[in-house]
């Protein structure tokens, strides 16, 4: 698996003989682990039939803007939206000269103008027809415009002349887009991650539970995705919409949580445990709403499972992280966790403060992992969620890659 996982590429094919190798390219894109969708231009249906791409893709393709029933599946503001990139191979002269010039007189141009995904086009054409000082000029206004450029290639052409014009090789140009993306430090890995807190029922109407938002676990959801991860995110409830990419399993109670968890651990390489579970539960819920009666009131508890524990104890044990908010004694309560818990590495958070923590937009934590040479700590000061969320992944990356 390459750096695309994950990542929605819209491909887009204009009229030239290099258009057969989209058919390589779809596959080359695949193969680095994107979801491609594919655009034709008119011209690109005289070279390669669209029922090759579909076949390929796996998605309808699409290839007019007036289209009712394509625009009825996904419209072209749509696609514009789905996009991670839009890549044009090959692009042609003329396809260079209405993006520079703003056109939107087809389904190209103008899903090009409505997207905000990055760029990258693979010109082919005649070698002349790239050394024109019009399609040199055009290359400038769309690279001072942000578009990516991968190619031309130099050598033989299709029409006999030599020189430079030639679409990429698919497998360059896959790389090029690939190298567009941040990060593939978690490319391949599946990910589980426990967020938000747990719902304990007393009785129909009532439960036990915590302030804990799903802030944290949402952001390393998001965070884990943009690294290349596939994401499962084991939720209890919480007011956030799910990322984009991510399969998301509601739960409510602890016990639900674990089961839930334990179905994934089979495919599972990497667990983090940041839901905030209950540790107590009624002994009983009753079937019925609880009447008030006397003045005053017990309810008997029983411990939970520790998911957690329940994970790294588990056979097919992942690479696990544990978070451990804690009042007093931070390193040492968290220590004493990494150990207990055989957790690779734990996330510490001092919830005294009470602008970071549960609920808030910010955090701070204290990193403890075990290596090979031993313990080893980052502190990370107060910053966004997300932020810390990115801190976490990629940290988790250099450990496993160690
Ligand atoms: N955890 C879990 N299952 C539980 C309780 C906690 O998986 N039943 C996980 C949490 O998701 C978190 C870590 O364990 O990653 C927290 O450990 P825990 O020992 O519960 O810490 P605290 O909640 O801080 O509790 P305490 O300090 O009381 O031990």
């Amino acid at each position: 698996m390459g750096h695309l996982n994950n990542r929605r590429v819209l491909l887009a094919v204009c009229g030239g003989i290099a258009a057969y190798k989209s058919a390589e390219l779809v596959r080359k894109l695949q193969d680095s682990g994107a979801e491609v969708r594919v655009i034709m231009t008119r011209g690109a249906q005289e070279f390669i039939t669209p029922l090759t791409l579909q076949a390929l893709s796996g998605n309808t393709v699409h290839h007019s803007l007036l289209d009712e029933e394509a625009e009825r599946g996904m419209g072209h503001i749509e696609l514009a939206r789905w996009a991670d990139l839009m890549l044009i191979a090959p692009a042609t002269a003329d396809c260079m000269a209405r993006l520079a010039a703003g056109r939107a007189d087809d389904l190209l141009t103008t899903v090009a103008l409505a997207t905000s995904a990055p760029m990258l086009l693979a010109p082919a054409m005649n070698q002349q027809m790239w050394k024109d000082l019009a399609t040199q000029a055009n290359l400038a206004t769309l690279v001072e415009r942000g578009m990516h450029f991968a190619g031309p290639d130099s050598g033989e052409q299709a029409c006999g002349d030599i020189g430079p014009g030639r679409m990429l090789d698919p497998v360059a140009i896959a790389e090029s887009a690939a190298s567009l993306f941040k990060s593939g430090a978690l490319a391949g890995q599946r990910v589980v991650i426990t967020a938000g807190p747990t719902r304990e029922p007393l009785d129909p109407v009532r439960y036990i539970s915590n302030h804990s938002s799903g802030k944290m676990g949402y952001a390393l959801a998001r965070a884990a995705i943009d690294a290349g991860a596939s994401v499962q995110l084991v939720s209890g409830p919480v007011a956030l919409a799910v990322p984009d990419r991510v399969n998301c399993h509601s739960v409510g109670t602890a016990q639900e949580m674990l089961d839930v968890c334990m179905t994934l651990l089979e495919d599972c390489d990497i667990f983090i445990g940041c839901a905030a579970v209950a540790d107590y539960r009624p002994l009983s819920a009753c079937e019925q709403k609880i009447k008030k009666s006397s003045q005053e009131m017990s309810l008997q508890l029983t411990r939970n499972p520790d998911i957690l524990a329940s994970v790294t104890s588990h056979i097919a044990k992942p690479f696990s992280v544990g978070f451990a908010a804690e009042t007093e004694n931070l390193r040492e309560h968290a220590l004493g966790k990494l150990e207990r818990k055989g957790l690779n590495m734990i996330v510490a958070n001092d919830v005294s403060d009470s602008s970071i923590g549960f609920n808030s937009e910010n955090n701070a934590a204290l990193l403890l992992w075990r290596e090979a040479e031993g313990n080893g700590e980052l502190n990370v000061e107060q910053c966004s969620k997300d932020v810390l969320a990115g801190i976490i992944i990629s940290k988790i990356a250099h450990l496993r890659r160690a």
